[in-house]
């Protein structure tokens, strides 16, 4: 492709694009999506002068992974977002084939983009850069030329999504890599004016304490720090997307995964001790790369891209769009325990409520709709029980527990989506069960018990497929609260 002409590319895209687009009742009332095309991760996510910044990664010109920009969206509440113009472009020498992911920063009054340029000449032999690009006024950036040109030594040129922060006075960046043996990695750089960087070295991946094969790229590092809201240490943690992992029963079935560590950096060492085991961050059919930032009441909010690399088999696609970012969430420490609970603004688009409460053996209606907010008790149960979602004549979802195995299942065997198995997690001997369910057009999020658990997956369910109902084989206590979405 011409990368001078990417701008006029992306308008006409647009303009033939657009109607059919937002015709298609699958479109998301408060998820980002794009306005045409793909995208997929969410980038630069901070706040800027008193508002929210969304990137995420976009092809304006069909539903692959190719020519990718930056687009931008911007909210005072995380729930609406106002699309601005596309922030970065594959239009200089050094991203000529795709603005690839990264993130933000705000220093000295001025928003950082900190992202990687990906080259690639037609034999597949790839450059990647480094780059930063400043902004004034959040909307118009200056691109600087490469800060970091291709990898350190004993790496493959598979190296980008760097992830900024700043400590001490000093701007650090972790990297995800690829080692020469083909093992996916972390680096670590650092910056005393941000501009210039420099390689501290490598501080997890494969044969890193635990960890041992480990699959063969990681991508979308994040690192961050949370106080245990119980015990009041500092604990960090490390987020990240490895490639190549093997399912094991109910874990790794998605095509790619995404999980935390619990550790500690050590800057000294260069090295992110591990002290946890790898968690799946997300139990659900269409999560990955996700990224979080800190905002100014002191949340650290993470956005997921609901979808996973090379799975584009959406029933969208014929509507000339796919994927979506998930709703934001705000990650906690309780002692040790990472949860991701529901942020407060979702509150705010609560509109019309019915409830529901009793015993429930066998099936019971409880209401419609396709947008909106669910909250569910389940007690004194001794069989499986659920609700039953979206249904309509050939769709439904159905989010399960099941009693003698103790797990919780999302089912969504019924309706459009690709991937019709199962997606399961262990809860154990559990007396209560408490869902904090959301759902959009076209997707579901669950948070299961204060957000211990989180599913998200897409669901393409036949138009009108609205029917809400809950279900136990034998007898269960039932509270529930349901809203309509403003
Ligand atoms: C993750 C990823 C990143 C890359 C971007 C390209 O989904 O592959 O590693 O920067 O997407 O769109």
């Amino acid at each position: 492709m011409d990368f001078t002409k990417v701008k006029e590319n992306e308008e006409k895209s647009i303009l033939e694009k657009k109607e059919i687009v937002e015709k298609d009742f699958w479109r998301q009332k408060y998820h980002i999506q794009g306005i045409v095309g793909l995208i997929n991760d969410p980038n630069g996510f901070s706040q800027f002068k008193g508002k929210y910044h969304m990137f995420y990664q976009w092809n304006p010109l069909g539903t692959n992974h190719k020519n990718k920009t930056w687009a931008h969206s911007v909210s005072s509440d995380l729930l609406h977002w106002e699309r601005m113009k596309t922030a970065l472009r594959p239009d200089t020498w050094y991203s000529k084939d795709g603005v690839y992911s990264g993130s933000a920063i705000v220093d000295d009054e001025k928003l950082y983009l900190f992202y990687t340029g990906n080259v690639k000449d037609p034999e597949g032999n790839r450059e990647s850069y480094q780059c930063l690009a400043v902004s004034n006024d959040g909307e118009n950036f200056e691109r600087w030329e490469p800060s970091i040109v291709n990898q350190p030594d004993g790496y493959t040129r598979h190296i980008r999504d760097p992830k900024i922060w700043k400590k001490d006075g000093k701007f650090y960046a972790v990297i995800g890599i690829q080692s020469e043996n083909l093992e996916g990695k972390a680096v670590l750089y650092s910056s005393e004016n941000i501009k210039d960087w420099k390689f501290e070295g490598e501080i997890a991946g494969a044969n890193h304490g635990k960890i041992k094969d480990f699959g063969f790229m990681w991508e979308c590092p994040d690192y961050f720090q949370l106080k245990d809201e119980k015990t009041g240490e500092i604990r960090d943690l490390f987020v990240f997307s490895p490639q190549g992992l093997e399912p094991e029963g109910d874990l790794y079935n998605n095509k790619y995964q995404t999980g935390y560590l619990f550790g500690k950096l050590d800057y000294e060492k260069t090295e992110f001790e591990i002290l946890s085991d790898f968690v799946e961050i997300d139990r659900g059919h269409d999560f990955y790369a996700p990224q979080s930032m800190e905002d100014d009441k002191g949340r650290r909010i993470i956005v997921g891209w609901m979808g996973i690399p090379e799975e584009e088999d959406f029933p969208t696609v014929k509507n000339e769009w796919i994927h979506c970012l998930t709703l934001p969430r705000e990650l906690k420490v309780i002692d040790g325990k990472l949860y991701q609970v529901p942020i407060k603004e979702m509150e705010s688009i609560r509109g019309e409520k019915i409830e529901f409460s009793g015993k429930v053996a066998g099936e019971v209606k409880i209401g419609t709709g396709a947008t909106y907010e669910l909250k569910a008790k389940f007690s004194d149960f001794n069989s499986d029980f659920g609700l039953k979602l979206r249904t309509g004549k050939n769709s439904e979802t159905v989010l399960k527990f099941d009693y003698n195995d103790k797990k919780f299942a999302l089912d969504r065997t019924k309706g459009e989506q690709p991937d019709k198995r199962l997606r399961k997690v262990y809860l154990g001997n559990i007396s209560e069960l408490e869902l904090t369910v959301f759902v959009d057009n076209s997707s579901v999020e669950v948070f299961i018990n204060s957000g211990q658990e989180v599913f998200s997956s897409r669901i393409f369910p036949e138009k009108d497929a609205d029917r809400i109902s809950v279900f136990a084989d034998k007898d269960v206590n039932v509270k529930i609260e349901k809203w309509e979405w403003k």
